[in-house]
């Protein structure tokens, strides 16, 4: 499952949103409110394939998302990244549910639901609330020796993985090969993360082998995690295929993972940036929970998704033939002017507005992210922890970005406290 690179394309003085320099800063939210206001629905021709179709209105992106049966995430049509099937090597490895569209798509996703219930993500509370008096202890304890710390790798990407450790039922202690594992997946545009492409073959190779090993190992001692629950499901009474398997644990991995990570390191640096929002959460630590909603929409990790049209149609008067590719950017439609009261501006507060919109950073309609509320509530306590313990914590240098078309992401932030 290597990866291609992305090809960029000169388009005269057009944008081309493949090109993954255009999200190494916020430089790409000019684009899109430009695109919004007069292209809606924009051709983007491509170096090595098809072109794409970019959708930049919330409306529009969410009644896609809506409508799966004219707006296919299916594999063999092309899945949910810009990359054209034909274009991925050895894709054996990349069927799960979200390159499926219903009606098959509804068992894959009934069979891991159990693992994402209410009830027992609320139980994790307590515990999700000790690792983060751990990490914060850690952070502490490297801050008095070195002065201050590296965000990302002191805590914004220990919660996450040592939470998808404790869903898997694997020890914490493989939680730095998840993260390898997880960066090699999403980093094939940073030539510092895709070493070489042997290094991204091996990453996955040995990502499979250890979902491998869980899998046998399940198959003899069942527990009461994610990984039993794939290894034991039955769909139609037919077991998951392994293929299957093994594209479900890669999903939830890179899923779990990334998101969460850069929503933590993008709400310290948005609340680094508006101070006067840090004092509003400070004087009123309940307006955390929305202020975790605004993050979420503010940083939108995931740029986009895709998907590939079942038949000929019109989005906004536009032409859109069967089999046309269209990217859904939600990182533009969660600054939709037309859907937001000031969307440009961070405001913390903004959903305890009950009229406030959903946010599309966890996408909409069938594939509605799976972990929305333990991405939340990993927040919400990390954020009520942190700046109770930690009041001044800010971003003392430059966040250094994931070069990616895909994940808004941020490899490296200094802070201070
Ligand atoms: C802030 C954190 C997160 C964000 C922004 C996010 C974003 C998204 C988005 C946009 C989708 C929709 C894909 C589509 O429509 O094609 C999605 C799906 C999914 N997410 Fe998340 N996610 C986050 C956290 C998590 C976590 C913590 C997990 C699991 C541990 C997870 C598991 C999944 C899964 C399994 C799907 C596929 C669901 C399906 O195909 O039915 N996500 N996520």
């Amino acid at each position: 499952m290597l990866r291609p690179q992305a090809k960029t394309i000169d388009l005269d003085g057009k944008p081309d949103l493949k090109n993954p320099d255009l999200y190494m800063d916020g430089g790409f939210h000019e684009v899109f409110s430009r695109l919004r206001a007069d292209e809606p629905v924009y051709w983007n021709p491509e170096a090595d394939a098809s072109g794409f179709w970019a959708i930049t209105r919330y409306d529009d992106i969410e009644a896609m998302s809506k409508n799966p049966a004219l707006f296919s995430s299916a594999r063999h049509l092309g899945g949910h990244r810009i990359f054209d099937e034909h274009t991925l090597e050895n894709n054996s490895t990349d069927a799960s549910m979200i390159s499926m569209d219903p009606p098959g798509h509804t068992g894959y996703r009934r069979m891991v639901t159990p693992g994402f219930v209410p009830k027992r993500i609320s139980g994790m509370e307590d515990r999700i609330r000790a690792r983060v008096t751990r990490i914060l202890d850690a952070m502490e304890a490297k801050g008095k020796a070195d002065g201050g710390v590296e965000f990302v790798s002191t805590v914004a990407a220990v919660l996450p993985i040592e939470v998808l450790a404790e869903l898997f039922g694997v020890p914490e202690a493989d939680g730095p090969k998840l993260f390898e594992w997880s960066n090699a997946t999403v980093g094939e545009d940073d030539p510092e993360l895709r070493v070489s492409d042997e290094y991204m073959r091996q990453c996955v190779s040995e990502m499979a082998g250890y979902a491998a090993g869980l899998w046998q190992q399940r198959q003899e001692n069942p527990g009461d995690d994610l990984i039993t629950m794939l290894a034991h499901s039955k769909i139609d009474g037919k077991e998951m295929s392994f293929a299957t398997y093994i594209g479900t644990f890669i999903l939830l991995v890179v899923a779990g993972n990334e998101t969460t990570r850069n929503s933590i390191s993008g709400g310290l640096l948005a609340l680094t940036e508006f101070p006067e929002q840090r004092q509003r959460l400070l004087d009123d630590p309940s307006l955390i929970p929305s202020a975790v909603q605004e993050i979420v929409r503010w940083v939108s990790p995931v740029l986009h998704m895709r998907r590939t049209a079942t038949a000929d149609t019109e989005i906004r008067g536009q032409k859109i033939t069967k089999g046309d590719k269209l990217v859904m950017w939600y990182a533009s439609a969660n600054r939709d002017g037309d859907k937001w009261a000031d969307p440009f501006a961070f405001d913390v507060g903004r959903y305890t507005n009950r009229q406030a919109p959903t946010h599309l950073g966890f996408g909409a309609g069938q594939h509605f992210c799976l972990g929305s509320r333990l991405a939340e509530l990993q927040l919400k306590i990390l954020y009520e922890e942190m700046l109770s313990r930690f009041p001044d914590i800010r971003v003392t240098g430059p966040a250094r970005r994931l070069r990616s078309n895909f994940i808004s992401g941020i490899k490296d932030m200094p802070v201070s406290f």
